[in-house]
This record gives structure tokens, C-alpha cells and sequence, in this order.
């Protein structure tokens, strides 16, 4: 089991976006977390290939992109060439997921498929020896600051099963509401990586916030 962190730059300073890429650097966070929005799979728009490839040259970690958007197949190549390292399209997104995945691969991308709240994990069990992560949304996916759905525990636990029995060697991410309390039993639950953005973007200490966040 990991314990890895990957603060998501939604909730950073976009006006000082390299003072926060280089608090990310010094900190222990494992990987950088980029949610793309388009406006029209969810209800909001957030930044594009632009930012990532911006950021990438001063990044000294994973670059773990999130995309929230329709037809994710037009755009793999196009975030690979921006410096994305995870890939992450959402299950509902996807009618040939199948061959979606592969084509992350294909590009030399580490594969994920999030699935929104109401989505059954069971759903990936013809997939998952394929998958190098499983992002389950723990808030409705489109803004920052949610509230943490509880039911994602009991989420956690069925996919970490699903994992064990399918043997495959999978990460459990989880995406939203993370802070210190939900944090430790995500974790206890068998979570791997925690995405955390206004807890710690929000935070007077954000390095000593991901640090704790760990160990929590
Ligand atoms: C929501 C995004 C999340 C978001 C998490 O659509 O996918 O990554 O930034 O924000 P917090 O940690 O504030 O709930
Ligand atoms: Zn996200």
C-alpha cells in the first residue's frame, strides 16, 4: 500500500501559479494533480494544454492530469505532448473505453478512468488489469471545496477487493473533500493517492499540510 499526495492546482494562486509549482517541488507531494474542465461534461471550465506545458518546465514531479471532458480520444496525444505522465478519463466519457486506455498507453502514459459518484466500481471489472489507477470522485466532479461524500469509503474498499481478486496492480485515488479526518480513513480504506486541493491551497502551511497529510 502507497500513500501518496497529489494536490490539485485548482485551488492555487493563478496569479503566482510558479510560487505555488515550486512550494509543490519542496514539498513531499508525489505528484502534481490538473483538473480540466470543458464546460460541457461538467458545469464549469478550468485551464488546457497551455497551463500544463507551462508548468511542466518547472515541475520536478509527475504531472497527474484529470480530464473532465467529452471525446478524451482527440486530446491524448495533444496532453502527452504537454507533459501530462497520468492520464485520467472518466468512465461516462467513454463508450470504447477500452480502446481509450489503450491509446494512453500507446503514447507512454500512465492509464487512469475515474468514475463520477453514482458509478458503480464493479463496472471496471473487465477492465482493471489494464488500468494503473482508479479515480473514484468523492464530491460531484466540476468544483473545488465540496463537500466529501460518505459513501465512498464503502467505494474504497469494494475496488481495493475487486483489486486483490483480479490481481491487478492498480491505484485507488480519491478526489475530493480530502482533508486530515476523511484522509485517514480513505487510507485505512485502502486508498493509495489522495488528491487535495482547498485543504491545502487553503491552509496557512500548505508544505506542513501535505506532510501531515501523509502521516495522517
Ligand atoms: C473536482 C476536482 C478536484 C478538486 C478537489 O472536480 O476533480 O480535483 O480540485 O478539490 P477539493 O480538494 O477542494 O475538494
Ligand atoms: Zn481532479
Amino acid at each position: 500500500m502507497s500513500r501518496l499526495i497529489s494536490p490539485s492546482i485548482l485551488s492555487a494562486n493563478f496569479n503566482n501559479l510558479g510560487r505555488d509549482i515550486e512550494m509543490i517541488n519542496l514539498s513531499e507531494a508525489d505528484w502534481i494533480h490538473f483538473d480540466v474542465m470543458d464546460g460541457v461534461f461538467v458545469p464549469n471550465i478550468s485551464f488546457g494544454l497551455p497551463v500544463i506545458q507551462h508548468v511542466k518546465k518547472v515541475a520536478t514531479k509527475p504531472l497527474d492530469v484529470h480530464l473532465m471532458i467529452v471525446n478524451p480520444d482527440h486530446f491524448i496525444k495533444p496532453f502527452r505532448d504537454s507533459g501530462a505522465d497520468i492520464l485520467t478519463v472518466h468512465y461516462e466519457a467513454c463508450t470504447h473505453l477500452h480502446r481509450t486506455i489503450g491509446a494512453i498507453h500507446q503514447e507512454g502514459m500512465k492509464a487512469g478512468v475515474c468514475l463520477n459518484p453514482h458509478t458503480p466500481v464493479l463496472l471496471l471489472e473487465d477492465i482493471i488489469n489494464d488500468l494503473d489507477l482508479v479515480l473514484l470522485m468523492s464530491v460531484n466532479p466540476g468544483f473545488g471545496g465540496q463537500k466529501f461524500i460518505l459513501n465512498t469509503y464503502q467505494k474504497v474498499m469494494r475496488l481495493k477487493r475487486l483489486i486483490i481478486e483480479k490481481q491487478a496492480n492498480t491505484l485507488i485515488e480519491i478526489d475530493g473533500g480530502v482533508n486530515f479526518e476523511t484522509g485517514k480513513l480513505l487510507f485505512e480504506s485502502g486508498a493509495d493517492v489522495l488528491v487535495a486541493g482547498s485543504f491545502v491551497f487553503g491552509s496557512n502551511d500548505p508544505l506542513r499540510t501535505i506532510k501531515d497529510l501523509k502521516m495522517v
